[in-house]
């Protein structure tokens, strides 16, 4: 090897120092963990790079779709966010972060993945109360309840927080359409002493995930439709338990075995039952969510999971 670092091209195609260069250009004040994933990653980048022999125009076509992306970005629209979710990351990063010991005697209600169209400070509301605020005329009128419950001693919980959202009937959310109200279809209930809750939604329905952007242009060159199954969406959050993410899935939904960011999981599909006897609700949905302390989450879970930070 040449003092500058070059190496004969007879004997390597690519410098086979260079990555190390790299990683070795790191500081000794950065920490342990942004060490190890940044070393992880300048591997896994340059080992993409040498593997395929990427051109500079396709280098520049992805730093493109980044920059995009950024662009598209504002507190109403997650565009990176969903670039990684079509590419699957966000549910793979939730199955790392969230599975369970399998010896674990009950497990807590699986997550999935935010998504792009959470809005913080959703409506405080009552039990009982409704979370249409528009459209109530053209969906179909679901009352959904269930208990919050202690997935280890099933007792129910006090002080849970269930944080609501979905679409309208035209495959909208809120914010992506301005005829519907702010905050339409978004709420918060905090259970009492019985854990339990209910209140009154629409039955969701499949809706395309934006596709006028990077993650829309990526989807074309992969020749994959942009569809995700009907889902109701849910943050619960309790003193003294781990947050849970989640959404809860329509089983006779179309897309439901084709979900364009491959969120569905078996437990979380659910069964909208014909409702009769409420002039309020045309179909019932019965659901009961499972927590975990931070303890027991600590016990059954993976490391790294339990960040009592998150509450
Ligand atoms: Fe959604």
């Amino acid at each position: 090897m040449a003092s500058n670092g070059a190496v004969d091209s007879k004997t390597h195609k690519f410098n086979p120092h260079f990555t190390q260069a790299v990683i070795n250009a790191t500081g000794p004040k950065a920490s342990p963990r942004v060490r190890q994933l940044t070393t992880s990653l300048i591997r896994h980048l340059h080992d993409f790079a040498r593997e395929n022999e990427l051109t500079v125009d396709e280098w520049m076509a992805g730093v493109e779709l980044m920059n995009e992306a950024g662009r598209m970005s504002d507190d109403r629209r997650n565009e990176g966010q969903l670039v990684c979710d079509i590419f699957g990351l966000e549910s793979l990063v939730d199955e790392i972060t969230y599975k369970l010991a399998s010896d674990a005697a009950d497990e807590p209600t699986a997550t999935a993945i935010l998504g792009p169209f959470w809005r913080k400070e959703a409506p405080l509301k009552s039990m009982g109360d409704t979370i249409v605020s528009g459209f109530d005329d053209k969906g179909d009128r679901t009352w959904m309840h269930g208990t919050v419950t202690d997935f280890l001693t099933g007792k129910p919980i006090e002080g849970a927080v269930l944080d609501v959202w979905h679409t309208a009937p035209n495959g909208l959310y809120e914010q992506q359409d301005p005829d519907q109200p702010d905050m339409n279809l978004r709420g918060r209930f905090t259970t009492g002493k019985d854990g339990k809750y209910n209140f009154y939604c629409l039955r969701p329905v499949p809706y395309p995930i934006p596709y006028d952007g990077p993650a829309g242009k990526i989807l074309q060159a992969l020749d994959r439709h942009p569809y995700r199954p009907a889902h109701i969406h849910f943050i619960l959050t309790a003193p003294g338990y781990k947050p849970i993410i989640t959404q809860i899935f329509d089983r006779n939904s179309k897309y439901i075995e084709d979900d364009a960011v491959f969120a569905v999981k078996d437990s979380l599909i659910v069964d909208f039952k014909p409702f009769q006897g409420d002039p309020k609700a045309d179909f019932e949905l019965p659901y009961d969510f499972k927590l975990a302390t931070f303890e027991d989450a600590k016990k059954h879970s993976v490391a790294g999971t339990t960040e009592e930070s998150a509450a």
